[in-house]
Order: structure tokens, then sequence, then C-alpha cells
């Protein structure tokens, strides 16, 4: 599985060992930056991952930046993309099996590594469920479409 890495400076001290972590699993990790941890700003990392996985050039995305949450506004909103910031392991379980996510976001100041580790565990071995979830997921991409005009109130 190719997976697609990416940080802002608030997020870098993590990403080295999460590389070599998810690298000794066997899995291919593109690192798409920062290389230092200089002040920058975390939408040009997320849109880069993020479009990385919309393109399929990678399988799954992580974005680790402060808080994660900025990483997730800006990864969302690329076409074809499912991101959420997610705290623990077993929110990273259920954001795939009920979400089908594929940009998965960290906390690099407010998680620490062992925990953000088992939730890209989760994230990265958990399957989708499909059933009843799979309309609901087709139902959050027609966001996608330009020619959809909204559910009618
Ligand atoms: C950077 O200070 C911080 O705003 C950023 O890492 C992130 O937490 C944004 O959501």
């Amino acid at each position: 599985m190719k997976v697609a890495i990416g940080s802002d400076h608030a997020g870098f001290e993590q990403k080295p060992a999460l590389v070599e972590w998810l690298t000794s699993l066997g899995y291919e990790v593109i690192d798409l930056g920062p290389t230092t941890d200089a002040r920058c700003d975390y939408p040009d990392f997320a849109d880069k991952v993020a479009r990385y996985v919309a393109e399929g050039k990678a399988d799954r995305g992580i974005l680790i930046c402060g808080t994660g949450i900025g990483m997730a506004i800006t990864a969302d909103k690329v076409k074809g993309v499912r991101a959420s910031c997610i705290q623990t392991p077993h929110f990273a379980h259920l954001f795939r099996e009920h979400n089908n996510g594929n940009v998965v976001c960290i906390s690099g100041r407010f998680t620490p590594y062992e925990i953000n580790r088992d939730i890209v565990k989760e994230f990265l071995t958990t399957e989708f469920a499909g059933g009843r979830h799979a309309g609901r997921v087709d139902k959050i991409m027609r966001e996608d479409d330009d020619a959809f005009c909204g559910v009618c109130a």
C-alpha cells in the first residue's frame, strides 16, 4: 500500500518516526514534506497529500499539524478526499469502517506519538464495512459534484 505523508512545523517532530515505522512494516511511504521544522503553512502540505490520494498516486494519506484540524479542513475540500481529524485509535477504526476515510489528520502537539502510531495502524489496517454505510458515503461524495444542488429542505 502506498501512503503519502505530510506535516507542518507543528507536526514535523513526529513525522520521521512515523515514516520509519511505516517503512519497517512494508508500506511504501511518500514523504511530501516539509524537510525541516521551519515555520510553514499547513494548507500547502494538506493540499499536496490530498491531491496525491485523490489522483490515485497514493492509497491513503496522513497529515500532522498542531491539532490536525487545519489539515482536515483543507484536505477534505479536495474532490475525492474524505479527511478527518482523529484523536483516538477507536475513532480511526470507525473512520475507516463507517466513512471509508482516506486521509487521516493527527495532532503533533496534543496527541502522544504512541497514540498516533496506534491511530495510523487502525487507519491503515481497517477495511470499509460497506453495506448500509456505502450509500451514506455515496451521499458524502455527491457534495463533490458541481451539478448537485443540495437536499431539498
Ligand atoms: C500552527 O501554529 C497551527 O495553527 C497548525 O499546526 C494547526 O494546528 C492548524 O490547524
